[in-house]
This record gives structure tokens, C-alpha cells and sequence, in this order.
């Protein structure tokens, strides 16, 4: 929809079920995934009030193209601003100079040869982890697929495994830290930095991870072949050499940005094979000859990434914000100078309009993932210069974890549980009991 001159725009209409001084609070706090679901088919652009504060949710794949790719005038938007508050350093949490350089400089390790390169380390992880299971064990999905992504994801950053006391301290501030940024996220900074126990836990636990990284850091910096994502962190001339604040940040983002993401994407694919027994069986044909050979390729694996790339269709990040640096027109819409923007993912997922008969776990539909992209009817990993450049290493590791695991365990869900609630924001289904069978 090209854009209304600006004399001629009108204010964006406010979002069904604006109650007086809390708007839409009751809605978006109840549910966002349901709420932002229901609003997608209203209007282009909607404007919705939680108590005293405001945003846009851009709802048209078009727009949101639009608040994602015009640089010069839109930014990102409040989530990041409490991100911020713990990450500051990083420099992904920059714009322009210093954000364009951190990406430049991960390319090769993030690329697709890169990627390629790590694979077989993929699989040893995903093969260690689950030769540790027991025939007949119950199981906790969302937290084994989150201790086998720490471990690789490690591997990943630090071009070795790390292991014994340096790893059991990386897997518990890696378990607190996704928990601690969601009630920032919530609560006022004053209230986070009260001198009460839980704070002060919280404060040891970063120093002793400040303490772990920097020796990590330097062990790095003294390697004779520096490797692993780590290396690309590090390198700077003397003049731009980073800070070590700043890589600390810039690792943090990293693993935070990359665990939890694999674990609860391959936890739900896993779960939604249990529940589609014909979807098993078709992953089960391909597995029987490509995981025969000891390094299974990714081309190798295409019925399995269709499974992945449903399962992030339906399983996706709640919403994003952009902010606007100036005023500008939205389609036919004005957007005030500084309006915060929001726009979900996981909504466009669910849309029966861009995908029909949308709630079906239905692996193959998508056919190519890049042209829905293209229209923006697909966006699992984001969208203009902050999209995801974990994505190759992400699917890489989903399928042929996936790939693994499917072709050594049955996992059945444990009977009499609901399914983890996907209406909330964090997409992990900790909690969910599975029982492992060993695959004769
Ligand atoms: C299924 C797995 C994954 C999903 C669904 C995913 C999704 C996303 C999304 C939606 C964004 C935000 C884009 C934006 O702000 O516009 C993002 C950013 C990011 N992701 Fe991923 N991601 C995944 C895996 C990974 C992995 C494995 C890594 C690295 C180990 C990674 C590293 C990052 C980083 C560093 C950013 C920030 C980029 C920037 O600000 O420039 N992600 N990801």
C-alpha cells in the first residue's frame, strides 16, 4: 500500500476493547500472543494503550517491511531499551557504524561455509547428549533441548567444548539470565536494584560470569589460532580494539539470543511430531537413509527442515518494536515523531488469510521459506539489520539435532498433561514430561 501524502493521513484507529484509563491493558497483559492474533485482521495499523503507555501494532506485512528495512527514519524500539539496561556494551544493541562492523566481522563464522564447518560438532553434541538418556526415562523436553543447545552453542563461540567447572557455571547464569531479563523487562529499574537477597544473587552471579568470561576472553586473546565466533569478537586494530566490557556484552547477546531460541524451537518440533504420528512416520523415511552416514548433510535432510520451518511458523517471537525517529505516514496512517512500534511475528504466522488453515502443524506448506520472506508472510528470524544472523547456525543445528534425535528415540508426551502453553510469550515448553523410547 504506497503511502498518503502527509496533509492527507488520518490517526490510526484504536484497537477494539479500549477501556478508559487502562486502554487495553487487560487484553495485552491477559494474553499478548491471543490479543496481538485477534487484532492482526483489523486494520493496517492499530493503536493500542497499556495504562499510560502507547503503541502502534503494524499489522500489514507491507508496513512492517517498511518500519524494518527505512533505516533513516525508524529505530529499534522499547524492548531494547531494557535489554539495554543490562546489555549496554553490546554492540549489537548499537545503530550504524559500530552495529554494521560487529556483522561484518561474525560473517565468515555465521555463514554458510562457516556453518558447514561446524556441523559435524553438532551432531557429536546432539549424539552425547542423548546417549546419556535412559531406555524409559521421563524426560523434561524444553530443559534437554536447552542443555544440548548451551553446550553447542558454547562449542560455537569458543571453537572448543567447554567443559567441568567453567561449563556448570556458563549453564547456571545461562539458565538465570533469560528469567532475571523478563521481570526487568517488567518492573521499574529502581525495584531491580533494591539491596534485597534476590538482587544481590543476581549481582554475584554476574560478577563471578564477568570473572568467567574475562578469562575466557584471554584465553582467546593468547591462543597462537584464536577459533570459534569468539576469535571474530576479538579482533580490532589499536585503535578500535573492543573493550572487554564490550565483548562480554557482545557474548551475552549471543548466547541469550541463541539458546533459547534452538532449544525451544526443537522442543516443539519434537512435541509436534508426537502429536503428528503421519508427519513421524514421513521424517522417519528420510532419517532411515541419511543418518546412516556418520556426518549427515543439511541437503541431505529435507523433509526435516520442513519440519523445522513449520514448527517456526507456529512457534515464533510474540512481537518486535521499532521506534520512529521522526513523524511520518504509515500507508494511510500519521505516526507521531518518537511513536513506539509494534509488530508480531507469530501473529503473521497464524493469519489464515497469508496462511491458510493457519493452526494445522502442516510441514511442506511453506514451500519456499525466502519467498514469504519476500512478502513478508515469514519472518522467524527478524527482518532488516538486526535480522537474525544466527540463522544458518540455527537451522543447522535444529535439523541435524532433530535429525538425531528422531532417528535414536521414540518421545512420547507423558499422558493427562496439557500442552505447554504456547500463549505466552517465551515460546519454551519447559515443564513438558516426555518418556524415551530407545529406537531398536
Ligand atoms: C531458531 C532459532 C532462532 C530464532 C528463531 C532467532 C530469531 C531471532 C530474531 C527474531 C531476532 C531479532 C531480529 C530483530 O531484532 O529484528 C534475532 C536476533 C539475533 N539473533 Fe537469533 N534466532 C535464532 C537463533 C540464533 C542463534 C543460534 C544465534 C547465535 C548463536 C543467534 C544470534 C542472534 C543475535 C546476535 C541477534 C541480534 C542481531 C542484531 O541485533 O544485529 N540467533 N534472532
Amino acid at each position: 500500500m504506497p503511502d498518503l501524502p502527509a496533509r492527507f493521513a488520518t490517526t490510526a484507529p484504536d484497537a477494539p476493547g479500549r477501556l478508559p484509563l487502562i486502554g487495553n491493558a487487560f487484553q495485552v497483559l491477559l494474553n499478548p500472543k491471543r490479543f496481538l492474533e485477534a487484532m492482526r485482521p483489523k486494520k493496517p495499523v492499530l493503536r493500542v494503550r497499556v495504562g499510560p503507555f502507547e503503541f502502534y501494532l503494524v499489522n500489514d506485512p507491507a508496513l512492517i517491511r517498511q518500519i524494518n528495512l527505512d533505516s533513516d527514519v525508524f529505530h529499534r524500539g522499547r524492548l531494547f531499551d531494557v535489554v539495554d539496561r543490562s546489555l549496554a556494551a553490546s554492540r549489537f544493541h548499537c545503530e550504524g557504524a559500530a552495529h554494521r562492523s560487529v556483522r561484518k566481522k561474525l560473517t565468515p563464522t555465521f555463514g554458510q561455509k562457516g556453518i558447514r564447518e561446524f556441523a559435524p560438532a553438532i551432531t557429536r553434541h546432539a549424539r552425547a547428549h542423548t546417549d546419556r538418556w535412559q531406555d524409559g526415562s521421563v524426560l523434561d523436553i524444553g530443559r534437554e533441548m536447552e542443555e544440548l543447545a548451551i553446550g553447542c552453542t558454547l562449542d560455537f563461540l569458543f571453537g572448543t567444548p567447554v567443559t567441568g567447572d567453567e561449563l556448570a557455571a556458563l549453564r547456571h547464569a545461562l539458565t538465570i539470565l533469560p528469567r532475571r531479563f523478563a521481570l526487568e523487562t517488567a518492573l521499574p529499574a529502581w525495584l531491580t536494584a533494591l539491596p534485597v537477597p534476590a538482587n544481590r544473587r543476581f549481582a554475584a552471579t554476574m560478577a563471578d560470569l564477568t570473572t568467567l568470561l574475562d578469562k575466557l576472553i584471554d584465553d582467546q586473546r593468547r591462543a597462537p589460532e584464536p577459533r570459534g565466533a569468539l576469535a571474530a569478537l576479538i579482533t580490532g586494530s589499536d585503535h578500535d580494539r573492543p573493550r572487554e566490557d564490550v565483548i562480554r556484552a557482545d557474548i551475552l547477546v549471543i548466547l541469550l539470543a541463541g539458546i533459547g531460541t534452538v532449544a525451544g524451537t526443537l522442543a516443539w518440533a519434537i512435541i509436534e511430531l508426537a502429536r503428528h504420528p503421519a508427519a513421524s512416520e514421513q521424517l522417519d523415511r528420510e532419517l532411515g537413509a541419511a543418518t546412516a552416514q556418520e556426518d549427515p548433510d543439511l541437503r541431505a535432510l529435507p523433509c526435516t527442515r520442513r519440519m523445522i520451518e513449520e514448527t517456526l511458523r507456529l512457534h515464533s517471537v510474540t512481537f518486535l518494536t521499532q521506534r520512529a525517529s521522526t513523524a511520518v505516514t504509515l500507508g494511510e496512517v500519521a505516526i507521531p515523531a518518537g511513536a513506539e512500534l509494534v509488530f508480531s511475528p507469530n501473529a503473521l504466522h497464524r493469519d489464515p488469510t497469508l496462511h491458510p488453515g493457519a493452526g494445522r502443524f502442516d510441514p511442506g506448506r511453506l514451500g519456499s521459506t525466502r519467498e514469504h520472506a519476500r512478502a513478508g508472510s515469514y519472518l522467524p528470524f527478524g527482518i532488516g539489520a538486526h535480522r537474525c544472523p544466527g540463522e544458518h547456525l540455527a537451522l543447522t543445528e535444529t535439523v541435524l539435532m532433530l535429525a538425531t534425535v528422531q532417528s535414536r528415540w521414540n518421545l512420547r508426551p507423558v499422558p493427562g498433561q496439557a500442552l505447554p502453553h504456547s500463549d505466552r510469550v517465551n515460546a519454551q515448553p519447559h515443564g513438558f514430561l516426555m518418556t524415551a523410547e530407545k529406537r531398536r
